[in-house]
C-alpha cells in the first residue's frame, strides 16, 4: 500500500529530459554541499562542466567536491567560500571569481535556509531576508558582467511554492513576521521578483532568469526547526518527499534545456511552467522590491551591469 502511494506520487515529478553537455561551460552553485545543491552539482559535473561549489562550510565542501569526483570522474570541481550572513563575503567571493575565471555560464542561486529566527546580521539586515534573498541578489549582481560575457548564458533561482504564502512589507523588507513560515514565503518571492527584474533588464543580452519550485525534498532545509516539527517533516519525508536528485530535476532543466535558450522570467515546476502568484507578475512590485534592495545591500555604481 505505502510503496503503492510513492509510487503514484513518484509518477507526476518531472524530468530533465536533455542529454545536453557542458563541456567548457562553468556553473557556479551555491550551497552546493547538501541536499538539491549537491545534487544539482553531480548532475551538471557528469555533463562536463567547470563545477564551482560555492559554500559556507569548506570542510563539507571539500568532502563533496571529492565525491562529486568520485562518482563523476570530472576533476574540474572547485570550492570557493562564502558565507550569505555576510555581504563582505559575497563581494570577496565575486573578487575571487572575476581572478579566477573567464567566464560563468550559468550561475545556480541554490543555497538557502528556513527557521532561521529573527536575529539582525552584522549588515543590519534580517538574517532570512539576507540569506535567501539580499545575499543572492548582490551575488548575482556582481556577476552579471561575466555573465554577460559569456552568453548564451543562464541564471537559475531556486524558489519555492511557499511564495504563494508572502506577506512583503514594502515599507520594511526586515520587517519580521510574526511567523517563521511566512519570513521564509517573503524571501521565495523576493527571489522570483529578482529574476522578473533581470528577465526584462536582460532582455537581447542572451542571459535567461528563470526561477524553479523543486517540489517538497528530504534535505536538511529542516535543521533548523523545533524537534517536533523536525519530526513531522521527517515522517512526510518518508511518505511523499523527493529524493534531492528527483527535486533538482526542475534547476536542472531550466540550466541545460536546449529548448529554453531564450525562455526567461517563467517560474517552473515538475520541468513545466508554472503559474506564479499574482504579486510575482507584478511588474511595479518587482521594480520597487529591486531598489529596496540595492539599497539594502549598497550596490556601487561600479557593481551594477543592468
Ligand atoms: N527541501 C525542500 O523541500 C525545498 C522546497 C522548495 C525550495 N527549496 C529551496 O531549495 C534550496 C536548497 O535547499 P535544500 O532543501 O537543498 O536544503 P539544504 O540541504 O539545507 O541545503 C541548503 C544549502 O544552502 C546553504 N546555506 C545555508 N545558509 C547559508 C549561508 N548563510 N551562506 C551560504 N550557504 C548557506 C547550506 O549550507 P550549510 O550546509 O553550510 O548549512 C546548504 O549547502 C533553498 O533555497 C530552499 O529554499 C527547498
Amino acid at each position: 500500500m505505502l510503496t503503492g502511494v510513492k509510487k503514484y506520487y513518484r509518477s507526476s515529478y518531472g524530468k530533465c529530459r536533455s542529454n545536453k553537455k557542458l563541456i567548457g561551460k562553468t556553473v557556479i552553485i551555491t550551497g552546493a554541499n547538501s541536499g538539491l545543491g549537491k545534487a544539482t552539482a553531480i548532475d551538471l559535473a557528469l555533463r562536463g562542466a567547470r563545477v564551482i561549489l560555492a559554500c559556507r562550510n569548506l570542510e563539507a565542501a571539500n568532502a563533496t567536491k571529492e565525491e562529486i569526483i568520485y562518482q563523476t570522474d570530472n576533476e574540474n570541481i572547485v570550492v570557493h567560500h562564502v558565507d550569505f550572513e555576510s555581504l563582505d563575503s559575497v563581494r570577496e567571493f565575486s573578487k575571487k571569481i572575476h581572478a579566477t575565471e573567464e567566464r560563468v555560464d550559468i550561475l545556480v542561486n541554490n543555497a538557502g535556509a528556513s527557521q532561521l529566527g529573527n536575529k539582525l546580521t552584522k549588515d543590519g539586515l534580517h538574517i532570512a531576508m539576507q540569506v535567501n534573498h539580499f545575499a543572492p541578489f548582490l551575488l548575482t549582481n556582481l556577476l552579471l558582467d561575466l555573465l554577460k560575457k559569456s552568453a548564451p548564458s543562464r541564471i537559475v533561482n531556486v524558489s519555492s511554492r511557499f511564495h504563494k504564502n508572502a506577506r512583503l512589507n514594502l515599507n520594511d523588507l526586515n520587517e519580521a513576521p510574526a511567523v517563521d513560515v511566512i519570513t521564509y514565503s517573503n524571501t521565495k518571492l523576493c527571489n522570483l521578483l529578482m529574476s522578473n527584474v533581470l528577465s526584462r533588464r536582460l532582455a537581447g543580452t542572451g542571459v535567461t532568469s528563470n526561477c524553479s519550485h523543486p517540489g517538497f525534498v528530504d534535505t536538511n532545509i529542516c535543521k533548523n526547526m523545533s524537534y517536533i516539527e523536525w519530526l513531522g517533516w521527517k515522517i512526510l519525508a518518508y511518505l511523499f518527499f523527493r529524493t534531492p536528485k528527483e527535486g533538482a530535476q526542475t534547476t536542472i532543466h531550466l540550466a541545460v534545456s536546449e529548448e529554453l535558450e531564450n525562455v526567461s522570467g517563467k517560474y517552473f515546476a515538475n520541468c513545466i511552467e508554472a503559474t506564479p502568484s499574482k504579486q510575482a507578475q507584478d511588474e511595479k512590485l518587482a521594480d520597487r522590491v529591486w531598489e529596496l534592495s540595492e539599497k539594502a545591500v549598497g550596490l556601487m555604481p561600479d557593481e551594477k551591469h543592468i
